[in-house]
């Protein structure tokens, strides 16, 4: 697909075919989370994949409306970050004004590719930021060394939802000359 038009055509998809998504499909998908850039290429993201029975015990760690949303999606992936990483020092000193958020910057940078290249494929994709997350943590044994971030739901759309508004590039930026 033409870069352009999946910027535009990327959707948060909400309805799910019941079709599988294969192990080597979600590969391909992170292999383009991979390519993302990062804080001196330190790549700090990490991903925990639910598929079969593990798909249904996190989609059990969602609250009821995403639970909903993700209904049939036969993927779920937790995305983390490797906290004192990307924006710290070697001696685990921010060194920025932004803390940790190029951690998360990062990883936004890494989820948005997961969600382009899983368009790409015909596939669609749900960024949820609202999960239990000591359910989550517990549940793939994730130590504190990582953060959760997202959860993201993989399937196959049911349709193509409408584009939802967006501000204007007037509205969102200043130029100066
Ligand atoms: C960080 C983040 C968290 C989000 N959390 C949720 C969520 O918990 N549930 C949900 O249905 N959508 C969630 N969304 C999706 C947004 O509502 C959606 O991206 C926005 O309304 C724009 O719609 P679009 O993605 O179709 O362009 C989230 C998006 C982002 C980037």
């Amino acid at each position: 697909m033409e870069l352009t038009k999946g910027i535009f055509e990327r959707r948060s998809i909400r309805k799910y075919e019941d079709k599988a998504v294969t192990e080597e499909q979600v590969k391909e998908i992170l292999w383009a989370a991979s390519n993302a850039p990062s804080w001196k290429n330190l790549q700090p993201s990490r991903y925990f994949v639910a598929m079969g029975d593990a798909r249904d015990a996190v989609a059990d760690m969602l609250p009821e409306f995403n639970k909903n949303n993700v209904l049939n999606a036969p993927v779920l992936v937790v995305s983390c970050v490797k906290k004192g990483t990307s924006g710290f020092d070697k001696e685990g000193n921010a060194v920025t004004h932004l803390g940790d958020g190029y951690l998360h910057f990062d990883n936004g940078l890494a989820v948005q590719n997961i969600c382009l290249k899983a368009l790409d494929m015909g596939l669609g994709t749900l960024i949820m930021g609202l999960y239990d997350e000591k359910a989550i943590r517990a549940y793939f044994e994730i130590d504190d060394t990582l953060e959760i971030v997202c959860v993201l739901s993989i399937g196959y759309p049911v349709d193509q939802p409408a584009a939802r508004p967006r501000k204007t590039v007037e509205e969102i930026a200043v130029f100066k000359k």
